[in-house]
């Protein structure tokens, strides 16, 4: 895992959206794995105004995005299709029929779940997934709990999950239930992993991620099997790291081969 500690939120933004925008414009027809949540608002902005003012063409871009709830249908405000929509989707120019979301509304979870996992193989697999994490050390939904091989399934949400995601919604008791997601296992086989992580809130998760072991009692430590993981944080998220020295020198390491090869990725 290379960890890279930003002095804040805005920095985390436009570290994570240079390094999405490399690689579209490495490969323009990539597949982006797409998170939700408060946390990639930020990247999301920086890849908007990137568009609009440097020109980043999205439009051979594919996309999934990791989850959805459900019961919410693709108009509901707080739906995650809803929220891709006027938070990325309408501002640039992917074209709508290369970005998937799940179906938070299947008759068949069974089958909408295999056909959402056929559709990322059939695209060629997933070349970039970003990912936030939750208090809990959730990735996409997979709670703890989760098996470390899951697939695309339904997963129901842990009491602090709903918690900290009432905020978007009128009520604790608003918020669904439960959600489909895509599987650790599914997140695995991505050929890279960007995990941003801000505020103090992350910071007890974010340790056990980088320094805990792996346990599906903290999903997002699995991404220590992974082999090309990004995490980006700010100061607050990185403060229970213990070390924090050593990430920093190979920070430094890093930035003098990316002026020698202009390579970031
Ligand atoms: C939800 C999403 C996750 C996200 C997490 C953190 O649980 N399913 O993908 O990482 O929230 O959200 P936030 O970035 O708002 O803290």
């Amino acid at each position: 895992m290379r960890v890279i500690v930003e002095a804040d939120a805005d920095r985390v933004a436009t570290r994570a959206a240079a390094l999405v925008a490399a690689l579209v414009r490495s490969k323009p027809n990539c597949v982006l794995g797409l998170a939700t949540g408060s946390t990639p608002l930020g990247t999301y902005r920086e890849l908007i105004r990137m568009h609009r003012e440097e020109g980043l063409d999205f439009s051979q871009v594919t996309s999934f995005n990791l989850d959805e709830y459900v019961g919410l249908a693709p108009t509901h405000p707080q739906s995650y299709r809803y929220f891709m929509q006027v938070h990325l989707f309408d501002h640039i120019n992917i074209r709508p029929e290369r970005t998937h979301v799940p179906d938070g509304r299947a008759l068949d979870f069974d089958a909408a779940c295999a056909q959402y996992e056929q559709r990322i193989r059939e695209a060629g697999g997933i070349d970039l997934q970003l990912l936030g994490i939750g208090s809990d050390g959730h990735i996409a939904f997979n709670e703890p709990g989760s098996s470390l091989g899951s697939r695309t399934r339904l997963k129901t949400l842990a009491r602090e999950t709903i918690r900290d995601n009432a905020r978007f919604f009128d009520s604790e008791e608003a918020v669904p239930k439960m959600a489909v997601t895509m599987g650790v296992g599914t997140i695995l086989e991505s050929r890279r992993c960007l995990l941003l992580a801000t505020g103090s809130s992350k910071a007890e998760a974010i340790r056990a991620t980088i320094e805990g072991p792996v346990t599906a009692q903290v999903t997002a430590s699995a991404l220590q099997f992974h082999r090309e993981v990004i995490v980006i944080l700010d100061e607050p998220a990185a403060s229970l790291l213990q070390r924090r020295e050593y990430y920093d020198d190979v920070e430094q390491s890093q930035r003098v081969y990316e002026q020698q090869t202009g390579r970031i990725w």
